[in-house]
């Protein structure tokens, strides 16, 4: 089974906007529910509307507050999450490190999406690349904080997506290449077996992230060892998005 999680990040405007991408995406969703299951990670505000339109796709929240204290003015609290039907939540994402959240915050609200039962969707990805391989550093540690004190048995509840920052977003340099994908991901995997053990760094979920599109989306699984994909922009546009969920139902298991 193939993981697919759209991250709408602050779009779109209105709940009557969000629900039709929801119902568009729900139908995506089922039509390739064999082999495909697609999560939308959405901003908090149309949570509750998706959760009464669309009683069969899978909601995630896109951050989550680091502690269970009332005095969090803004904030949402992994408890909050569920009780609004939310079975998955991002954490960790580069735009939410950009604006303070630091390898201990993402630690905190890792564990607060555990105690919760919500998989967290643990994102992880270096600001640039160097010829020396010091950004590996970055990633592992970025891991072995996160991973901090959490036990081996819920680690079957994790997800892990690389998102590498060149690649992300309108700003991106330039696509990285399944090569690149691949690298990281074995990487990632080798951490986890040194934290943990091989069984369960072969069998944990790990997504690629960073522009990925109908033509490129495919080959991070086929060729990037990807056993998923994490789409921003595309994840707005239904007959893109519909393209990728094909492209992936298509890969042998
Ligand atoms: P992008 O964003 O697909 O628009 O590059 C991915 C992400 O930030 O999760």
């Amino acid at each position: 089974m193939k993981l697919l999680i759209a991250n709408w990040k602050m779009a779109p405007d209105t709940p009557v906007q969000a629900v039709a991408l929801a119902k568009a995406t729900a139908g995506i969703a089922r039509t390739y529910k064999k082999g495909v299951t697609i999560v939308v990670c959405v901003p908090y505000v149309h949570i509750g509307h998706l959760a009464k339109a669309t009683k069969t796709l899978l909601i995630g929240g896109q951050t989550v507050a680091a502690t269970t204290t009332i005095a969090s003015t803004g904030l949402i609290s992994a408890s909050m999450l569920r009780a609004v039907g939310c079975s998955y939540c991002i954490v960790g994402h580069s735009e939410s490190r950009a604006q303070g959240e630091t390898n201990e915050t993402v630690q905190q609200q890792l564990h607060a999406l555990l105690d919760k039962k919500i998989i967290p969707i643990l994102c992880v990805g270096e600001k640039t690349r160097d010829t020396q391989g010091w950004y590996l550093s970055i990633i592992k540690d970025q891991i072995e904080s996160a991973l901090e004190n959490v036990p081996k048995s819920t680690l079957k509840r994790l997800v892990i997506a690389y998102e590498p920052i060149w690649a992300i977003g309108e700003a991106a340099d330039r696509e990285a290449t399944p090569g690149e994908s691949l690298e990281m991901i074995i990487f990632i995997r080798k951490i986890i077996a040194d934290l943990y053990d091989e069984k369960i760094a072969a069998s944990i979920t790990i997504l690629y992230g960073g522009s990925v599109n109908e033509t490129n989306g495919h080959t991070f699984i086929r060729e990037g060892g990807a056993d998923g994909l994490l789409v921003g922009r595309v994840s707005l546009e239904p007959k893109r998005f519909a393209k990728i969920a094909d492209s992936l139902s298509k890969i042998e298991q």
